[in-house]
């Protein structure tokens, strides 16, 4: 089993370059069967997920052809109604490919999507909308299959601003008959940059104060795109500096992407710089206690809870998290309390009482945030912390050992 062994106590001090947005990328990918024109897309991450995602457009009638941080998915026969289903059991995001099939083949059968560490998971919003476009449902146990003799444009209104659901209903409706709004739709980075994307293979878009607009087109064609930055990416090894008391610079990053963020660690007494694609933390003292409550952008980012809660628990002070996104998003505390923090979960909340060390021990990964918390947790420990399931970490996280060997910490990955 992949597993990373850490030698803590070290201060990571130095540069990391950002990779591409996992999440960003994998919508982007999925764009690609909207047109039968190649794709070029850039500043792709090198993650378990992107390779999953390609591998499905390509089961899908895709040709990939990766090029380094490119990658050009373009026609290689026509497409099949259907994705080979280990591909989607592995990645909800794959589930994604069921409304650009249907629009385009009036058919789709795609396996419902496992849940995972981190919630139910369920797709209700996405299946609800795309009903109201006209996709009739054959929902077997395991598997969702649709028909529709057309995609019609529809007023849909998503009860929670669902980052998947938002991003699958735009694709849909980028070939629907007429026009589509979405209401309380999801705002975040990655989903506006799926847009920017869809306006250039011809998609019509507006992005309204309450809604998003979208004017169906009879065919997309094919364009050139770069990924946003990964605002996760950087966030995990900002905090990586903080939690070690050192002096992290992220580059080829997007401040503003990190707003809410920034603002906590403001709030929590770190200092931090930041220029038009680069933020320094420096001098890190332990941070102050916070409280903060998790949101759909532009709040605070649910991906970065569990890093920031490793860093919080050497921190001063009792510090509180809400955690309102997901049902469950706290696998990775028990973990970190036999590491010495002093951690409680009451409900959907944290309550984080500073500590003055952590020890190191073997942990495993639950998922990919969590895992990186108790990455960042080792790197603090006194002695060596050994974290498995590493596979899990590298779903979201591109060379994650190499960085942190660049920025001086003690980290060797071993199979
Ligand atoms: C995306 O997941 C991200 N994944 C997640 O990142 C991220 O945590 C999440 O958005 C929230 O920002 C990708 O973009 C690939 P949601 P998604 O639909 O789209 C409920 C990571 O580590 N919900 O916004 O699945 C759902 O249960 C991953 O990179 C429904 O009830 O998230 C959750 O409680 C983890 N019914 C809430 O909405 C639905 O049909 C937010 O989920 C859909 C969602």
């Amino acid at each position: 089993m992949e597993h990373l062994v850490i030698e803590g106590g070290r201060r990571l001090e130095g540069k990391v370059a950002i990779d591409g947005a996992k999440n960003a990328a994998l919508p982007a990918c999925v764009a690609s069967l909207l047109t039968d024109e190649p794709l070029i897309l850039h500043h792709i991450p090198d993650l378990r997920d992107v390779t999953t995602v390609l591998a499905t457009v390509s089961s899908l009638g895709k040709r990939v052809i990766p090029r380094g941080e490119t990658v050009e998915i373009a026609r290689e026969r026509p497409l099949v109604e259907k994705p080979e289903a280990r591909y989607v059991e592995q990645m909800r995001a794959s589930f994604l490919v069921l409304g650009p099939l249907l629009a385009r083949l009036g058919r789709a059968i795609v396996p419902l999507p496992g849940g995972c560490t981190i919630g139910r998971r369920p797709v209700d919003f996405h299946l609800q909308g795309l009903q109201a476009m006209g996709a009739r449902v054959e929902e077997a146990t395991d598997a969702v299959s649709l028909r529709a003799e057309k995609i019609r444009g529809a007023e849909i209104e998503l009860p929670y601003p669902s980052v998947g659901a938002t991003e699958h209903l735009i694709m849909t409706a980028a070939l629907a008959e007429g026009e589509t709004r979405i209401k309380n739709p999801a705002r975040e980075p990655e989903v506006m940059d799926l847009i920017e994307l869809l306006r250039k293979m011809g998609a019509e878009i507006e992005v309204e104060t309450h809604a998003i607009r979208v004017a169906g087109k009879d065919r997309l064609r094919g364009a050139e795109h770069t990924i946003i930055p990964d605002r996760l990416e950087a966030g995990t090894y900002l905090l990586a500096g903080a939690i070690t008391g050192g002096d992290v610079a992220v580059h080829r990053v997007v401040p503003e992407h990190l707003r809410a963020f920034l603002d906590v660690l403001r709030e929590a007494g770190l200092s931090f710089s930041a220029g038009d694609d680069w933020v320094r933390l420096s001098g890190a003292s332990r941070p102050g206690p916070v409280r903060v409550v998790t949101a759909p952008y532009p709040g605070f980012p649910t991906d970065l809870q569990p890093p920031l809660v490793a860093a919080l628990s050497l921190g001063r002070g009792e510090s509180r998290i809400d955690e309102k996104v997901f049902d469950r998003r706290f696998d990775y505390v028990p973990s970190l309390n036999r590491m010495g923090a002093r951690i409680e979960i009451r409900g959907d909340t944290l309550e984080i009482r500073g500590v003055a060390a952590l020890t190191g021990t073997t942990v495993a990964a639950p998922d990919i945030r969590a895992g990186a918390a108790l990455v960042l947790a080792g790197l603090a420990a006194r002695g060596r912390t050994t974290v498995y399931q590493m596979e899990k970490i590298e779903r979201g996280y591109s060379a994650m050992d190499e960085k942190l060997r660049v920025l001086g910490g003690q980290v060797e990955r071993s199979a």
